[in-house]
């Protein structure tokens, strides 16, 4: 199902690793999300609800996370206060047209490339006609140079196991450029020297 090693004591460790170095992303989907004026949002795999943290400080009126790992929810929840559950991105139990905005940030990358399609199909499902979809990912593509890759690769390279395996397959079957295939890009913002991308899509149905 995608849940590898998401235990206590990564769900303990997740923020105080990589909160700093992921504030400015962190900061410009916030930004982004009040530039488009959505009003309900979800994040999905939101982990220790970081993100959601951000989204409390803004003018909405519905904003909840769902991630698998009963771990990152309790974190989420005791950390951040934020409207969190236990829930398999791929197949929530939210009614269609849901949300402005569906979210899922550095999750695609780590998942078996089957359920990466799904969670996409069920952010695309629980959206509104017309809202957005925000993907946060490794893009190595040609606006992503060699030390951007070279870190994020190594960052991968440490999580190890199925993750890493997962991050290998998911650039050889053309990661977020093949998940979001048919989707309406309408904004591509790069991070890391251009290997992580925020890219912002608007939902047709
Ligand atoms: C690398 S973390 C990313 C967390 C967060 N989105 C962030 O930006 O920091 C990936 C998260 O995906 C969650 N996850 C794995 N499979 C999932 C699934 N099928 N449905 C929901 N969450 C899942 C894990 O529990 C983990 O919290």
């Amino acid at each position: 199902m995608g849940l590898t090693k998401y235990g206590a004591f990564v769900a303990n460790m997740y923020d105080p690793l990589l909160a700093k170095p992921l504030h400015s992303i962190r900061k410009r989907v916030l930004l982004e999300a009040k530039r488009l004026g959505v009003k309900s949002v979800i994040d999905l795999c939101c982990g220790t609800g970081h993100q959601l943290s951000y989204f409390k400080s803004g003018d909405f009126q519905k904003v909840v996370g769902i991630d698998l790992s009963p771990h990152m929810v309790r974190v989420a929840k005791r950390k951040y206060g934020v409207n969190c559950s236990v829930q398999n991105a791929a197949q929530t139990g939210f009614d269609d047209n849901t949300f402005d905005l569906s979210m899922v940030s550095f999750a695609l990358h780590e998942k078996p490339f089957q359920l990466a399609r799904q969670i996409v199909q069920e952010a695309k499902r629980i959206t509104r006609p017309n809202g957005y979809f925000f993907v946060v990912d490794y893009v190595y593509d040609d606006r992503a140079k060699s030390d951007g890759k070279a870190v994020t690769w190594f960052v991968e390279f440490l999580a190890g196991g199925e993750h890493f395996r997962n991050f290998r397959k998911y650039l050889k079957s053309g990661g977020l450029e093949e998940l979001t295939k048919g989707l309406q890009r309408i904004k591509d913002i790069r991070f890391v020297s251009g290997s992580v991308a925020l890219q912002v899509f608007k939902v047709e149905k």
